[in-house]
């Protein structure tokens, strides 16, 4: 499974691309407000970090207005992937910008029929939101498994990103049930590196080294 990281901090980005484990960018509306930043201006940093799938989510709520966004996200960049909401105009622009080769990543996707229906029409990506299906008391991780099952069934090539991730347990259960992506908030990232026993191994380490040997 690929990490993507999820945030349109760029700082956030640089650090995590530094140690080499994120592959991809996804933001959305609030990551991008949450910056107070120009959208155009974030998005062409983001570029320079990283190499790979970068994730723009339009704002239109009709077919013809994504299109028209998802041209210009598009054009911005040849990593960029185009983020649309799961409606039923959200399906019909998918539809049209995946027969302009355009790629791009459904988004706000909770069930395995709207998963069914935008790899239908041809979604590059499709993101459900495992951590808000959780808050509603939901099993998100099921509903990734379940998408998972029903693509290879029938030989879907769109990819699954687990999204909306909270918790150390919903990353992992990601990777175990077959998400092909997981795109991390920066402090979960941040938490997966540690363990309180492999900072206990490394101060006995240290220790018997030190009383053997003296100090480094
Ligand atoms: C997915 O691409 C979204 O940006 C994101 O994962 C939403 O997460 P949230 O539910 O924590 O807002």
């Amino acid at each position: 499974m690929k990490l993507f990281i999820d945030t349109a901090n760029v700082e956030h980005i640089r650090e995590m691309a530094d140690l080499g484990i994120i592959s991809g960018v996804t933001t959305n509306p609030t990551l991008i407000a949450r910056e107070g930043r120009d959208f155009n201006k974030v998005i062409k940093e983001i570029t320079g970090i990283i190499d790979g799938p970068i994730s723009g989510e339009v704002i239109s709520l009709d077919a013809e207005g994504m299109v028209d966004e998802g041209i210009e996200i598009a054009k911005m960049h040849k990593n960029m992937i185009v983020k649309i909401p799961m409606t039923e105009q959200g399906i019909k622009a998918t539809k049209k910008l995946t027969r302009l080769g355009i790629k791009t990543n459904v988004t706000l996707v909770f069930s395995v029929n709207q998963a069914l229906l935008a790899a239908t029409a041809g979604a590059t990506y499709i993101s459900p939101f495992v951590g808000r299906l959780e808050d509603t008391l939901h099993d998100g991780i099921q509903v990734v498994s379940d998408i998972r099952n029903m693509f290879d069934i029938y030989g879907f090539k769109t990819q699954i990103i687990s999204a909306s991730i909270r918790t150390l347990k919903q990353l992992a259960d990601s990777a175990l049930v077959g998400a092909h992506i997981a795109t991390v908030p920066y402090a979960v990232l941040k938490k997966s590196f540690t363990h309180p026993l492999t900072d206990k191994g490394i101060e006995t380490f240290m220790s018997d080294w030190e009383e053997a040997f003296g100090k480094k």
